[in-house]
C-alpha cells in the first residue's frame, strides 16, 4: 500500500483538504502516517515501533509472530484478572464479531454495558476483600459502554468511543514512551482492563505497585481453559510447562527495548496485546471476495446515494466498489475513525464503529441497544438499526425515508456482506480456546435460598473464584463473601461436603465453621477457606454462611464449588 507524503500537509489543513487526497487515502484520525499493512496477512506496525513488516527479516518475523501469540494466550486468560473470572475475550467475543453478546448488564446510566468483576479491594494483605459499588450493590458491575470490537482495530489511531486511548503509548506516569508516539493506541490500552475495578481488576491493584506482573509471572499459560480446545499456533505454551515469566522472557528475550530476563512487564504485555490485535483482519467478507450479491450492492449504493453513511462509515468518504464488487482494503474498517454526534438520545460524540460484522453483534451504538430514533427502546434488533438511521434528518439518515424493500437491502448489504465467515466460526486467526467461566457462568454454582433475619437483609454469597489448585508455589485467589448482610455482625462460613435440601441448611456433611465478621458495608471474605492440594481436585465443596443478625442466626444462599 503506498503512503501518501502528501497526506501529513493535508491533514493539518483539515477536512477542508480531504477531498484532494481522498482517492485512497487512509484518514482515520487525522494524525501521522497509516499503519504499513505492506504485508498483510502478518499484522501492520505502527511507525516506529520496531516491527515494519515490509522490511522485515524471517527472524524478525518469527519473533514478531511469537509475540502476537503470546498476546492470543493473553486475551484469552482469565488468570489476567485478578479474580481468575474475566478473560478480554469475556466481553470481546469473535462468535458475536468481538462484541459482547452477554445481555442483561444495564448501567446505572442507563446503557447496556459489559459485565465485570464484582468489586473488590485491597485489604493491605495480597488478597482482596468484596466491597459494595454503590450501584451495583454485591453484584458484577456493568461498563458503562458497550464493548466495541477489537477486530480490526488496528486500523484506529484512537481507541474506545470517546478516543481517549492513543495515539502514543504512555507509561504509568503518562509519559510518551519512546519509539510508540503513533499508532500505539493497541498498546495504550491493553494495560487498562487488567488494573481497572470494574473490568477485571480491583481497587489499588496496580502495574506500578507490581501486583499484576507478581501474579502472572507465577501462573501457567491459559491453565484455566479447557486444554482440548486450546488453539494449535499457542500449543507450545501450553505444553512447555512454564509459566508465564519464563514465557515472556522467551518470547522478548532478545528486544532492543524491552528485553532481557524480567518476566512480564507492563511494556511486553501490552505489546504482545497488540501484536495480536494485529492479525485480526477481517477480510474475507463477501464485499473482500466479490461474491455480493445483486441485493447486497443495491443495499451499499443506496447507502451512497440515498445516504451519507460512507461520510464517516468509511476511511475514503466515498468507497468504490470494484469491477468485481470489492472494496479497497483501506477501507477495511468502514469507519473514519473520527467522532461525530449522530443524535441518538442521551449521546454525545462517539468514535464511528466498524460496519465490519455488524450481522453478528447483539448489541449495537455505544449505548448496546437499537433505538427508534425518538426514545431509547430495549429491544436489540437489526430492524431497529435501520428504523434509526431511516427516521434521521437530512444527511445523518435516508433521505427520502427507504421503501420496505430497499432497507430490505440495505440490511442484506448491513448484515451479510461484511460478514468475514472465520469470524462467524472462531476460525483462524479468530479461533480460541473455551474460556472456564463460559463453561461455568456465572451464579450458575448457587443454589438454596437465604432466609431473612429481623433486619430484613437477605445475605448473599459471594463465591464466583474458581478455587484453582495452585500448581505451583503460589498464593492462590480463591476466596469466599457473604454481601448485604448486618453490618459489624458474627458471621461464620460452613463448609460441607454434601448439599442439604433447606431451607436454612442448604449443606451438610460441614467439615469446617470458619469465623469472620462483616464490614461497616456487611460484607465479610474468607480467603483461601480450604487448602487447596491435588487430591481435592473435582471433589465439590458447598458453602453457605450464617449470619449473627442481632442475635437470630440468619443463612445466606449457598454455592457449590469444585476445584480443579
Ligand atoms: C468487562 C468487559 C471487558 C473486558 C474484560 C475487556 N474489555 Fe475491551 N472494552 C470493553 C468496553 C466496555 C470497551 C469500550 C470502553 C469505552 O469506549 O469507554 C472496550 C474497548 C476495547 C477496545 C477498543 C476498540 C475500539 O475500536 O475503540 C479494545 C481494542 C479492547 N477493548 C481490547 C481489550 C483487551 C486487550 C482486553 C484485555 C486486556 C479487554 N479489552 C478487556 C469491555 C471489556
Ligand atoms: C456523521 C457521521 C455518521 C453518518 C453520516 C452515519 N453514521 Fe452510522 N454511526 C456513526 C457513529 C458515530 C456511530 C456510533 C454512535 C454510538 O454508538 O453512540 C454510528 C453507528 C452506526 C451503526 C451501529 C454500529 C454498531 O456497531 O453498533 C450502524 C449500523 C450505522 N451507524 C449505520 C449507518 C448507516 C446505514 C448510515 C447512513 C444512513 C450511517 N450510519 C450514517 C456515524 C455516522
Amino acid at each position: 500500500m503506498p503512503h501518501f507524503p502528501l497526506w501529513l500537509g493535508t491533514a493539518v489543513l483539515g477536512l477542508f483538504a480531504l477531498p484532494l487526497a481522498a482517492q485512497r487515502t487512509h484518514v482515520a484520525g487525522l494524525i501521522g502516517e497509516p499503519p504499513d499493512t505492506s504485508n498483510w496477512p502478518h499484522p501492520a506496525a505502527p511507525d516506529g515501533n520496531l516491527f515494519p513488516r515490509s522490511t522485515a527479516s524471517p527472524t524478525d518475523i518469527a519473533r514478531r509472530d511469537r509475540i502476537a501469540e503470546l498476546g492470543k494466550v493473553l486475551f484469552w486468560d482469565e488468570q489476567v484478572s485478578t479474580s481468575n473470572t474475566m478473560a478480554c475475550g469475556t466481553c470481546h467475543a469473535p462468535r458475536a464479531g468481538g462484541t459482547d453478546d452477554r445481555l442483561g448488564a444495564v448501567h446505572a446510566n442507563g446503557n447496556f454495558g459489559s459485565f465485570g468483576v464484582i468489586r473488590q479491594s485491597d485489604t493491605g494483605s495480597i488478597d482482596y476483600g468484596f466491597q459494595v459499588n454503590p450501584s451495583t450493590d454485591v453484584s458484577r458491575q456493568v461498563t458503562p459502554v458497550t464493548a466495541p470490537t477489537m477486530i480490526g482495530a488496528y486500523m484506529f489511531e484512537r481507541l474506545f468511543w470517546d478516543s481517549r486511548a492513543g495515539i502514543e503509548f504512555h507509561d504509568d506516569f503518562g509519559n510518551p514512551i519512546p519509539n510508540f508516539t503513533d499508532w500505539a493506541a493497541l498498546e495504550d490500552l491493553a494495560v487498562g482492563p487488567p488494573a481497572n475495578d470494574v473490568e477485571m481488576g480491583h481497587e489499588s491493584l496496580t502495574w506500578l505497585g507490581g501486583h499484576l506482573q507478581a501474579k502472572l509471572n507465577r501462573s501457567y499459560p491459559l491453565a484455566l481453559v479447557d486444554p482440548s480446545t486450546i488453539p494449535p499456533d499457542v500449543q507450545w505454551m501450553t505444553t512447555a510447562y512454564a509459566t508465564y515469566d519464563a514465557i515472556f522472557d522467551k518470547v522478548f528475550h532478545w528486544h532492543p527495548q524491552f528485553g532481557g530476563m524480567q518476566g512480564v512487564t507492563r511494556e511486553r504485555f501490552a505489546l504482545a496485546l497488540a501484536h495480536y490485535h494485529r492479525t485480526l483482519i477481517p477480510d474475507q467478507a463477501p464485499i473482500d471476495r466479490g461474491t455480493l450479491t445483486p441485493a447486497q450492492i443495491h443495499g451499499f449504493h443506496l447507502m451512497e446515494t440515498r445516504g451519507d453513511c460512507f461520510r464517516c462509515h468509511s476511511a475514503t468518504s466515498a468507497p468504490a466498489l470494484g469491477p468485481n464488487g470489492t472494496v479497497d482494503p483501506f477501507d477495511n474498517l468502514f469507519s473514519d475513525g473520527l467522532e461525530h454526534d449522530i443524535d441518538l438520545p442521551g449521546q454525545g460524540r462517539r468514535k464511528t464503529p466498524t460496519l465490519r460484522n455488524l450481522g453478528l453483534h447483539r448489541k449495537f451504538f455505544s449505548t448496546g441497544h437499537g433505538s427508534d430514533g425518538i426514545s431509547n427502546v430495549f429491544v436489540l434488533t437489526h430492524q431497529d438499526l435501520i428504523d434509526f438511521y431511516n427516521h434521521q434528518p437530512g444527511r445523518l439518515g435516508f433521505d427520502p425515508p427507504l421503501s420496505p424493500s430497499e432497507q430490505a437491502d440495505v440490511l442484506d448489504f448491513l448484515l451479510n456482506g461484511l460478514t468475514d465467515p472465520r469470524v462467524a466460526a472462531e476460525t483462524f486467526p479468530f479461533d480460541r480456546p473455551q474460556l472456564y467461566s463460559e463453561l461455568h457462568p456465572f451464579g450458575a454454582n448457587l443454589y438454596g435460598a437465604a432466609t431473612p433475619g429481623p433486619s430484613g437483609f437477605l445475605a448473599q454469597i459471594l463465591a464466583d473464584v474458581p478455587p484453582k489448585v495452585p500448581t505451583a508455589p503460589t498464593p492462590d485467589w480463591f476466596k469466599v463473601g457473604v454481601g448485604n448482610t448486618v453490618r459489624f455482625a458474627a458471621a461464620t462460613l460452613m463448609l460441607g461436603s454434601a448439599p442439604d435440601v433447606g431451607p436454612v441448611a442448604w449443606v451438610s456433611s460441614v467439615f469446617a465453621l470458619i469465623p469472620a465478621t462483616t464490614n461497616n458495608e456487611g460484607i465479610a471474605t474468607v480467603q483461601q477457606p480450604v487448602v487447596l492440594t491435588p487430591a481435592l481436585i473435582g471433589i465439590p465443596i458447598f458453602c453457605q454462611w450464617e449470619i449473627d443478625d442481632y442475635g437470630m442466626p440468619t443463612f445466606s444462599d449457598a454455592a457449590q464449588v469444585v476445584p480443579y
